[in-house]
């Protein structure tokens, strides 16, 4: 396809409508002007729509080839429909929120996750997902820390970088999608764990912690890039020149599709930096975005800004160029419905290989906080009770996408699938409502405790419901609840038996329980075969992995974090230092931490030199040793400390981890190379290098050690 001889045939009202975006409804809506149904909520008439470039929301083949058909009846071109969708966790088949997936630290999982979840998207007819979400996020409060991989920016950049290549392949072959990474820039970072509240991060914070991930994913060829929609420093993302222009496309060699949040365009006008659409319009253009999700300001006002000479056709013609290419590249021009079949649909959605995927995936990023003595539970256990409100609910986690509650195990069937000759009960004990006081619910407990004392064990099933987490899902207060806290307190009191399993989408503060349940689990928000993978964890099928991708902090302490900055008072060095009168200062669990079903050793870290040059390398040895009765994995990590630099640097940072695994009594020696990338970081003058003097070595199975060793950059 001749894309300039096309662009170049092309009115400037083809143009604005190509780099608007809008649901399905809308296109299908058969009114005439902008007076009845959808069209009128945003001033357009069918004349815009029958030329619109993207939409957004739909799914499955049938429905998106009658969209293709019905659109390409009508553009004066033959120009295909994009069609994009937050596939954020699996398509049909859910694997777990990708806050499970980063507790996993399991790169190749994760792009094997996102490679089933492209497949089973392309047989339901879309071409782009609105993925990898990478923001760091650093408080957890706020409720789209489902959506991240967590506090670390070397995590975030390898599940980025994974994520974009399970989404994209080598270069979007016929089973994958395009992949529009989110939310540009420092979205994770609102005051007050706030979803939408404004950012402020200095220029250092925000390109060592939060810039890393996104430009991975450029690096890796992403195709697409999503802005956010908070302000940063007082400028609205999608009309911000300097993060957008500036270091995306300049600095980072960007060239792929700049596409704003829903509604986003608008809401320049709340942010009060427009005035009207049309201003709206030429700050987004300036900042060079290319498409405009769910509002209209473009298509409105374009035409306007050109003639006033506000704008220049060039502008335009390269964002149009830019979807052009992308549709091209995705092939749509020679076949606009592209992989989209009902036949597939039935083949792929749900089939065993993605069960299977999505099952090991849930095993994989289960957290094991504590265990005394309880796990493995022993499959030939007579009675056993299932409790809580998580009891018998699959729990897929928000961002569901195609899939369903009704498809996916529940705690209580994955039990009854193992323990096939046991009798297996069920008490529902409370609700998931985070204000449920236990007076509410005191017969539900009654019942629960009454269940537990007769059975040989008990798996507790609490936390968050699945739209507990998730875009807009704010919390102010973190804790269990009070009527779950009671469950878990009762329960236990009458049977030491008792495993509890937290549902969740974000970290959850665990004080009122920690001391009180014997053996406890983070399980995220499983996906579809949540039940299955919880079952071959609790009686030992598989082995626990899974370490905490966030600090997991006391209520109150949020937001919280392991590689943050030192202070001139530290923790501990009596009354005027950093502390809190009335909270412990640690968190509840530290960012890194998981356990097993075995032990491990980690010796004390030895190293090939004391000194490295600029350009030298130095290697950190550590055996490894499985000193327990089972196989295990241990996530090995590697974390540094520039101890005397110009500015002042974090007290830890992960530079690596490696996944070991070993059998009972075997060994291993797991080094990690340190180069001066490893020691780089943005100076207050805007530098980014290395500076000569000391720095400490770490390495262990979580992020709170203190043994290290030191050598010197010279
Ligand atoms: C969310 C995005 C999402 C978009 C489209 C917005 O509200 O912030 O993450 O991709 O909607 O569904």
């Amino acid at each position: 396809m001749d894309l300039q001889k096309l662009l170049n045939e092309m009115t400037v009202d083809e143009k604005l409508a190509q780099m608007t975006q809008l649901v399905p409804q809308i296109i299908t809506d058969k009114g005439e002007g902008a007076v009845t149904g959808p069209m009128r909520n945003f001033g357009i008439t069918r004349k815009v729509t029958s030329k619109i470039g993207t939409l957004l929301g739909g799914t499955g083949a049938e429905q998106l080839k009658f969209l293709q058909d019905f659109h390409m009846d009508e553009d004066p071109h033959k120009i295909p429909l994009l069609f994009m969708a937050d596939i954020i966790h699996g398509y049909r088949t859910l694997y777990p929120v990708p806050l499970g997936l980063g507790a996993s630290f399991d790169t190749e999982l994760a792009e094997q996750c996102c490679a089933m979840a492209a497949k089973e998207a392309v047989a339901g007819g879309l071409h782009v997902t609105f993925a990898p979400m990478v923001d760091l996020v650093r408080d957890a409060r706020w409720g789209r820390c489902m959506e991240t991989t967590g506090e670390d920016p070397y995590l975030n950049s390898k599940m980025s970088a994974a994520m974009v290549r399970g989404f994209q392949g080598e270069n979007l072959e016929k089973d994958k999608i395009a992949a529009c990474v989110k939310h540009f820039a420092a979205y994770g970072a609102c005051d007050g764990g706030r979803d939408y509240d404004a950012v402020e991060l200095g220029d250092r914070t925000l390109r060592e912690f939060y810039m890393p991930a996104y430009k991975v994913a450029v690096d890796e060829g992403v195709e697409l890039v999503m802005t956010s929609f908070n302000t940063l420093n007082g400028v609205p993302s999608s009309a911000n020149k300097y993060l957008v222009d500036d270091i995306l496309r300049k600095e980072w060699g960007f060239d792929g599709i700049v596409i704003s949040d829903f509604n986003a365009f608008y809401e320049m006008i709340s942010h009060g930096i427009a005035a009207n659409e049309k201003e709206c319009a030429k700050k987004a253009l300036d900042a060079t975005s290319d498409i405009e999700m769910m509002s209209t300001c473009y298509v409105k006002f374009g035409k306007q800004l050109l003639e006033e000479g506000e704008i220049t056709e060039k502008q335009l013609d390269d964002a149009v160029m830019r979807i052009l290419k992308l549709k091209e590249k995705l092939g749509l021009f020679d076949d606009p419905y592209r992989g989209a079949s009902v036949e597939e649909e039935k083949r792929l959605h749900l089939c065993k290989e993605h069960r299977d995927l999505a099952r090991v995936a849930a095993e994989k990023s289960a957290v094991l906080l504590k265990n005394d003595g309880v796990l493995p539970l022993d499959e030939n256990v007579k009675k056993i009770a299932v409790i809580g409100p998580a009891a018998d609910h699959g729990m897929i986690g928000g961002w569901f996408c195609c899939g369903t509650v009704a498809e996916a195990v529940s705690a209580l069937d994955g039990i009854k699938n193992v323990a096939k000759n046991a009798d297996v009960k069920l008490a529902f004990g409370s609700t998931f409502d985070p204000n449920e006081k236990p007076e509410a619910v005191a017969d539900r407990i009654a019942e629960a405790k009454k269940l537990a004392a007769e059975c040989d064990a008990v798996v507790l099933c609490i936390g968050e419901e699945m739209d507990m987490s998730g875009e807009s899902h704010t919390r102010a207060r973190i804790s269990i609840s009070d009527a779950q806290a009671e469950l878990v307190k009762e329960v236990c009191s009458v049977n030491k038996n008792t495993v509890t399993v937290i549902y969740c989408g974000r970290p959850l503060a665990l004080e009122k329980i920690n001391d009180i349940s014997p053996a406890t689990v983070i399980f995220w928000h499983p996906g579809t075969e949540g039940g299955n993978a919880l079952a071959n964890l609790l009686f030992g099928r598989v082995n626990f992995q899974g370490k905490l991708p966030m600090t997991f902090p006391y209520e109150g302490q949020s937001p919280y974090f392991y590689n943050h900055l030192p202070t001139g008072r530290p923790n501990g060095n009596g009354g005027y230092c950093l502390r809190y009168l009335d909270t412990p200062y640690e968190p509840v669990y530290p960012f890194g931490y998981g356990m097993s079903y075995t032990t491990f050793e980690i010796s004390s870290p030895t190293l090939s030199s004391n000194e490295m040059t600029e350009d030298g390398e130095i290697t950190v040895f550590v055996n490894v040793k499985n000193t327990g009765n089972v196989h295990g994995i241990e996530t090995v990590q590697l974390y540094i400390n520039d101890v005397t630099a110009s500015v002042s640097r974090p007290v830890k940072e992960m530079k690596g981890y490696q996944k070991v695994a070993l059998a009972p009594g075997e060994e291993k020696t797991v080094a990690f190379k340190i180069t001066l990338d490893a020691l780089k970081f943005h100076t207050f003058s805007g530098e980014y290098k290395a500076e000569k003097g000391k720095f400490k070595v770490f390495v262990s199975n979580r992020s709170d050690v203190k043994e290290f060793v030191e050598f010197k950059l010279v």
